[in-house]
């Protein structure tokens, strides 16, 4: 029931917000409402990828869970691979006791650029019952794995509780995380950064894997299969970017929408709160880790009072730990324990 209907309020949904785009397309880009931008479902934008019945749709297709049990994990990644866009999940993560879970949210092109690859995520990291989950971010470009740029916030809601959005800007000229339409990270393409910058079209992805051999306290709390299966659920699914051919690689929008991507930029009063965000939230940044950093990477713009925050902080109060080969669990299913 209500198909034809819904179809129609879909269509013209879509009219309505394409309709500024074609207005515009012509001249200089109108800003666009990123937040306000159609989500679209599953079947529209995503395809399973590994953990058979792990994987539900609900909601008319529009929510996704995905969930780990001793069998195996699960992941969906997109169907397409973008150059460029906005792209963004809201996100419910498993409730209770989730140490050694790890849930991702993240583009790649590991298995189309093996040995270069270019890599944006949002990780999540479970933890101990009363312990809150951490949220990592992360940027590899042109297979510069051997330099981690991680940043890693305690959130400042119970991530469990309810879904939150999480979204990701790439441009051209800088690359911005937001949880809530806030910016909590932002980074502007330096000339010395070089190929680190992602520059290569990437497929979204979303999993849920077995993380115990490092994901929380370094591996010494591992998953436990007792409080299986760990759900985690998306929503909101927006895939807004430029399109590409999987086999040959050409985009279909070039200039045009990357200009409407790159007139995107942080208000002012954006900015205020991503600043005052990192200040009470952020408990690590390889920018300030001087331990392993002798020298900060090029694109660390020293934000003085940032970096006084983080002053002699070293990788000491980072709990920082390289998770190993990142691209295996795309294929990889968890084995099985029993
Ligand atoms: C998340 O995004 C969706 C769609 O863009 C929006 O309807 C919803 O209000 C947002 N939720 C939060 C918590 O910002
Ligand atoms: C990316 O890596 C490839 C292979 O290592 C290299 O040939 C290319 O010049 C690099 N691109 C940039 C922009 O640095």
């Amino acid at each position: 029931m209500g198909d034809g209907a819904s179809l129609f309020y879909l269509r013209i949904f879509f009219l309505c917000s394409g309709f500024p785009l074609l207005l515009f397309s012509h001249s200089v880009p109108t800003p666009i409402n990123l937040h306000g931008l159609r989500s679209i479902s599953f079947d529209e934008g995503y395809t399973q990828l590994f953990g058979d019945s792990n994987l539900m749709l609900l909601r008319d297709g529009k929510t996704v869970h995905i969930s780990l049990d001793e069998r195996t994990g699960a992941g969906f990644a997109s169907v397409d691979l973008f150059l460029y866009g906005f792209f963004s999940a809201s996100i419910k993560l498993p409730l209770d006791y989730a140490a050694g879970v790890v849930v991702a949210f993240y583009m790649s092109n590991g298995d189309v650029f093996e040995k270069n690859h270019d890599e944006l995520d949002f990780e999540f990291l479970g933890n101990i019952r009363g312990r809150e989950w951490r949220v990592q971010t992360n940027i590899y470009g042109n297979g510069s794995t051997s330099l981690g740029r991680e940043e890693r916030y305690r959130l400042w809601f119970d991530p469990t509780e309810d879904f939150h959005n999480y979204s990701i800007l790439w441009t051209t000229n800088r690359i911005i995380f937001y949880i809530d339409n806030v910016p909590i990270r932002e980074l502007a393409r330096t000339e010395a950064m070089g190929g680190d910058f992602p520059s290569k079209p990437m497929s979204l992805y979303a999993t849920i894997w077995d993380g115990s051999t490092w994901a929380t306290a370094g591996g010494r709390y591992k998953v436990n299969y007792k409080f299986a299966p760990y759900v985690a659920a998306f929503s909101d699914l927006v895939l807004h970017g430029c399109d590409v051919d999987p086999i040959d690689h050409l985009s279909t929008c070039h200039d045009k929408q990357d200009g409407l991507y790159n007139s995107i930029s942080i208000t002012p009063k954006q900015r205020s709160a991503m600043q005052s965000l990192r200040r009470k939230h952020m408990i690590y940044s390889y920018c300030y880790d001087s331990e392993r950093y002798p020298t900060p990477l090029p694109e660390c713009l020293a934000d003085a009072r940032e970096a006084e925050q983080f002053e002699g902080a070293g990788s000491g109060r980072s709990g920082y730990r390289r998770r190993g080969k990142h691209h295996h669990h795309r294929a990889q299913a968890v084995p099985a324990t029993f």
